[in-house]
């Protein structure tokens, strides 16, 4: 067990910091107050190499290893969790489930324009009666000769508005397969497909959240990543990315509460002294780095088992609820620590509170992980062999 970073681990630390501190953090402010995302960030993000983080080298990516892919997302979180959720969504849930599911083909196709930003990926899944009962979905696809017709729609899809191209999870009209679900990309430019943003959510204000609608939208047979039947195993493994992500980000909420806590509580004084000395405070501080600490030991061991080509749904489930729940505590004592101030914009600290919240329901909620983690020890539930898995590192 080595638990050393690498020089590569460092150096992309440090750039995905400095990217956070002058592409993220300047105009924030404003664009959460009005509720406004903005589509330079995307391709900022592009050009700097981090749409392509753990995408291998041969299609154009940077082809670090998964924990590097981890480090990126808790430094942009630091920033702000607008950025990390652009992660979340094209290099987790997008990419890295075309590089698990798709053939070569179909790799070779899409990753190159992905890894360079110069197309963004989104994920479909959830539906208006369909969150954690997922299997549950509504959406059709029904076989047309070489094509599929999808009718339906999702909610709840981080890049909506700018996603070029979509992994959709459908359900099979018809089919011999006993999981009747099929998962397709699908191309925003197809007739049939429109997309809708939504407004009023109480964080992640400066990114972009919306509805995507399929009416008889005809999408190319080949253009199914996996068989007929395999659409759920594409979402659940493709949660299995996105939560790695969403665990790697929570931790750098944490980091950013202490990088607001430490001076506050150093400069702010009450009865004569700093309020760092006062040890009510200090053990709200000693919470935070606790956090912080488990969550990195958390996710580094997800992000290992993923460099190993080993299954990690369990793991990586434990890291997601443990993380977002332990930043949600952070920023809540963030703001705590921050009196009358916390409540106001004047800090970053109520904006990491009401971003924290989100992450303990996305990509599974708090009731789902602890069931799962419940029905592990249980005996109930166990990870069997997938079909497809997501290449180890180095990539070959
Ligand atoms: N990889 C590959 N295959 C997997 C898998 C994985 N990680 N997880 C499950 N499977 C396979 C299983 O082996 C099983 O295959 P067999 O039928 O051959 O045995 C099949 O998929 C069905 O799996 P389960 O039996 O585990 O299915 P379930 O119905 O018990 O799942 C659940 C229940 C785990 C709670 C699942 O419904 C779930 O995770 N729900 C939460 C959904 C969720 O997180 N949604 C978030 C959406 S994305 C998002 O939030 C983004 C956003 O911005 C909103």
């Amino acid at each position: 067990m080595d638990f050393a970073p690498t020089p590569e681990h460092e150096q992309i630390r440090e750039a995905a910091y400095r990217f956070g501190q002058s592409e993220i953090l300047p105009g924030l402010r404003e664009r959460d107050r009005a509720g406004e995302s903005d589509p330079a960030t995307l391709e900022k993000m592009g050009a700097s190499g981090f749409l392509g983080v753990s995408v291998p080298e041969k299609f154009g990516g940077m082809g670090a290893d998964y924990i590097s892919l981890g480090i990126v997302c808790e430094e942009m979180e630091r920033a702000d969790t607008s950025a990390r959720v652009v992660l979340s969504v094209h290099n987790g849930l997008h990419c890295m489930t075309l590089m698990q599911w798709g053939t070569p083909e179909q790799q070779e196709r899409w990753l190159p324009d992905l890894a360079a930003g110069r197309r963004f990926g989104g994920f479909g899944l959830t539906e208006p009666g369909a969150g954690s009962d997922a299997i549950n979905l509504k959406t059709t696809a029904r076989k047309d000769g070489d094509h599929y017709v999808l009718n339906g729609s999702k909610t709840w899809i981080s890049l909506a508005d700018y996603a070029h191209q979509f992994l959709v999870v459908t359900r099979l009209a018809e089919t011999s397969a006993k999981a009747p679900f099929a998962a397709f990309i699908v191309d925003r430019t197809t007739p049939g497909f429109s997309s809708r943003p939504l407004h009023g959510k109480l964080g992640v204000r400066a990114g972009n959240t919306g509805e995507i609608f399929f009416e008889d939208m005809r999408v190319p047979a080949d253009c199914m990543l996996g068989e007929e039947g395999d659409g759920f195993k594409v979402a659940m493994s493709a949660l299995d990315h996105g939560r790695y992500t969403v665990a790697s980000g929570a931790v750098g909420i944490i980091q950013a509460c202490l990088d607001a806590c430490i001076p506050y509580a150093n400069d702010r004084e009450v009865g004569g002294e700093p309020i760092g000395k006062k040890q009510l405070v200090q053990q709200m501080i000693a919470s935070m780095v606790r956090g912080r600490e488990v969550g990195r030991l958390l996710y580094f061991k997800v992000g290992w088992m993923k460099n190993q080509g080993l299954r990690h749904t369990k793991e990586c489930s434990m890291a997601k609820w443990v993380n977002c729940e332990a930043a949600f505590d952070a920023a809540n004592k963030a703001v705590e620590i921050h009196g009358a101030y916390g409540f106001s914009d004047e800090f970053p600290v109520e904006r990491y509170f009401r971003n924290s919240r989100g992450a303990v329901i996305y990509e599974g909620t708090h009731e789902i992980h602890t069931l799962l983690q419940a029905e592990y020890e249980l005996g109930y539930r166990s990870d069997k062999p997938v079909a497809k898995t997501l290449p180890g590192w180095p990539f070959r």
